[in-house]
């Protein structure tokens, strides 16, 4: 067999957004490492390196175009360095034009819609020695049975819908990434068998919206998102199914079921609520109002009683009064969530509200974002203190960043704890009682493990 004109190059990664983006990396790692490649953890000694961008994050194109211009002092020092660019970004022509006419040395940029296609660019781009950009608009088909080179060795993320039809007015999403389209069941059982052969024992269900989980079975029948808790429920060595993320407006009676009779689905849900205010969900297009919301929330919290709860949260959308923010606190109080993210309104091109005329000024953006998130916090860390004396079901991860005598884990409600612990617990499914709650993590003592 002849040797591939990829075989032993060295690849690096940098990553920037969501889990969506995260999961498309360890693809693109899975790709190059059957084709032979080898990791690399620096960026500036790598033959290949690959930036697969995020266009939601607050300055995302400043980010962007920054890493591109440390790119380019690598460039002019190894001609040979190839610079591939994807992701959400790539999917907007504004973007690809500015990087054609000022960043011509770029070598390939490809799109959301043929990640599965990069090896063949890749190949194309070195033996024809010729810069290549393809990006497509949206495809009908789903690109099946890709590698993946996992970040975890005992979680995996595991696509079941790709892209979405919500166009909330805020949002590049739908532009990015296209229409929903859902995989078969069967594919993902597969998938998710696999997975469990290779040693995962938790999955994270991935969508932009996975609650319109729509997939076709080999026998014409239409699943949703519940019938597909319960199939992947029976998968054997899978203990704990999480998803991400799930839209207000579509979460079903069902699924709220399938928490109860569904052992492995986790008591965790991360259910963006975007704002408190009626009229800026209006406004926002995301098709629930704040009583809709808290409804949901009571009867999530009547059906699983101890579910854990976090979303997504933005301030400053065009025309938010003080009255509508306050609405946003009083939710939050109000909700009690465990944690959440929080955003500053950015305006993204091509979206109906980046056309609205009445922005609000950078400084009050700030000046709000900076109550909200002293409110969330105060929220989360009453949370985390009342899990004191809880023995919880911990999934070890691995050694803490900081302490390498720590371990580090995550709780059925995904919350992390650090604690003492053998080596030998990595992997394992522990319980461990909690001692401490601070604002963003967890301490405990191990007492058992499964
Ligand atoms: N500005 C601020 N936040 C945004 N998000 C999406 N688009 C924008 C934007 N233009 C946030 C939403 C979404 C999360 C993934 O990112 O809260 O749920
Ligand atoms: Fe964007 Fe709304 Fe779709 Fe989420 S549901 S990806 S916020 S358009």
């Amino acid at each position: 067999m002849s040797m591939s004109i990829l075989e032993g190059k060295k690849y690096n990664i940098t990553t920037f957004g969501c889990q969506m983006n995260e999961h498309d990396s360890e693809t693109i790692a899975g790709m190059l490492q059957e084709e032979k490649c080898v990791e690399t953890l620096s960026r500036d000694e790598a033959d290949i390196a690959v930036i697969n961008t995020c266009s939601i994050r607050e300055n995302a194109d400043k980010r962007f175009f920054g890493t591109l211009g440390q790119l380019k002092k690598v460039k002019e020092r190894n001609p040979h360095y190839m610079v591939c660019l994807c992701g959400c970004m790539m999917q907007q022509e504004h973007i690809t034009e500015t990087i054609k006419k000022k960043y011509p040395w770029v070598d390939i940029i490809f799109g959301t819609h043929n990640i599965d296609r990069f090896p063949k660019l890749l190949r194309d781009a070195y033996e024809e020695r010729r810069k290549i950009m393809e990006v497509k608009e949206d495809r009908s088909d789903i690109a099946e049975g890709l590698p993946s080179k996992r970040l975890f060795k005992h979680k995996a993320f595991v696509n079941i819908m790709y892209g979405c039809n919500n166009f909330c007015t805020y949002c590049i999403v739908p532009y990015t990434r296209g229409r929903e389209k859902s995989r078969h069941p069967e594919d993902i059982l597969l998938e998710a068998e696999k997975l469990a052969a290779d040693g995962v024992k938790e999955i994270t269900l991935l969508g932009q919206n996975v609650n319109s989980y729509r997939g076709l079975d080999a026998g014409g029948q239409e699943k949703d998102f519940a019938d597909l808790i319960y199939l992947l429920n029976e998968v054997e060595g899978i203990e704990r199914i999480r998803f991400m993320t799930s839209h207000p407006k579509d979460l079903s009676h069902k699924l709220i079921e399938a928490y109860r009779d569904c052992r492995k689905l986790c008591d965790y849900i991360h259910l963006p609520v975007q704002s408190g205010s009626s009229r800026i969900l209006k406004a926002m297009n995301r098709k629930y109002d704040r009583e809709e919301y808290l409804r949901l929330v009571h009867k999530l919290r009547e059906a699983v009683p101890n579910i854990t709860m976090s979303t997504d949260i933005i301030v400053g959308f065009p025309s938010e009064t003080e009255e509508d923010f306050k609405g946003t606190l009083s939710l939050v109080r109000e909700v009690k969530y465990d944690s959440a993210f929080t955003f500053l309104y950015s305006r993204r091109k091509g979206t109906p509200a980046a056309q609205y005329e009445d922005q609000i000024p950078e400084e009050v953006k700030h000046e709000r974002f900076n109550r909200l998130v002293e409110a969330v916090n105060s929220e989360s860390a009453a949370r985390n203190a009342a899990c004191v004396g809880r023995v919880e079901k911990v999934l070890v991860e691995g050694r803490s960043k900081k302490d390498k005598g720590v371990l580090t884990g995550r709780t059925e409600g995904f919350k992390l704890v650090d604690f003492q612990g053998d080596e030998n617990l990595i992997g394992k499914i522990a319980d461990v009682e909690i001692t401490e709650g601070k604002t963003f993590s967890l301490r405990g003592r191990v007492r058992q493990t499964l």
